[in-house]
């Protein structure tokens, strides 16, 4: 079973995520917690470079193809391996991400980034996606907290540094791609407590491991 979680900065998936991890693992399931970019080892060279601020004008065709690299190695040496295995995967950002932030965020053309996607992946696509969805002031609020918090402002500045209605396309652009996919794509509020998160995206995962089973 592969899950993604996706949404705007500041939306908690990393939080979910490892709430999630935890609650599987207490079931007895093996779970493996991964992230995009940076799951890998060529991931963990290129995500400086993506997220830094000071990586000046990289163009939006290149940025597509490394996060793309990224994805594709991702995939071949992490997330596959992990899968064949029987582990469940939980993967920070995934596919979606690039059809938003690099379609609806720099304007590339999404049916060409869902093509492009699936080359990456060699098919590879999430049985169940979590969008953290939440209001983008609040969100940058948040991320911004955080940021300050951990220090990070420098090195996760160049999306972190967009504007609102960057943001806003982000947002509005995850929220058609749940419209269009609601099989796959659950929308949760990222506003409710962490407590009740966990039980949203717990039930549905059990949800669709009983479905598997059956
Ligand atoms: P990350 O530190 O994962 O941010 P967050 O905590 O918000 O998830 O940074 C990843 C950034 O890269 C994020 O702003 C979204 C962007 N991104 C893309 O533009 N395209 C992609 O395909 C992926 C995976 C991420």
């Amino acid at each position: 079973m592969f899950i993604s979680f996706e949404g705007i900065e500041g939306a908690g998936k990393s939080t979910a995520m490892a709430l999630l991890a935890e609650a599987l693992r207490l079931r007895g399931h093996d779970v493996v917690e991964t992230r995009e970019p940076g799951g890998c080892s060529l991931g963990r060279l290129l995500r400086p470079i993506l997220l830094d601020a000071r990586t000046d004008g990289l163009s939006s065709r290149a940025e597509l193809f490394l996060f793309l690299a990224d994805r594709a190695q991702h995939v071949h040496s992490q997330i596959r391996p992990a899968l064949e295995a029987g582990n469940i995967v939980l993967c920070d950002r995934f596919t979606d991400s690039t059809i938003v932030y690099q379609g609806a965020g720099r304007g590339l053309d999404p049916d060409a980034l869902r093509r492009i996607n699936l080359l990456a992946t060699g098919g590879l696509t999430p049985d169940l996606t979590f969008l953290l969805d939440l209001p983008v002031a609040l969100g940058l609020e948040r991320a911004g907290i955080r940021n300050r918090r951990e220090g990070t402002v420098i090195s996760e500045g160049r999306f972190d540094s967009e504007s609102l209605n960057f943001h806003e396309r982000i947002r509005q652009g995850y929220l058609a791609l749940a419209a269009e996919e609601p099989q796959r794509i659950a929308i949760i509020d990222a506003q409710q407590p962490a407590d009740d998160i966990l039980l949203q995206c717990l039930s549905a995962t059990e949800e669709a491991l009983r479905g598997r089973a059956e």
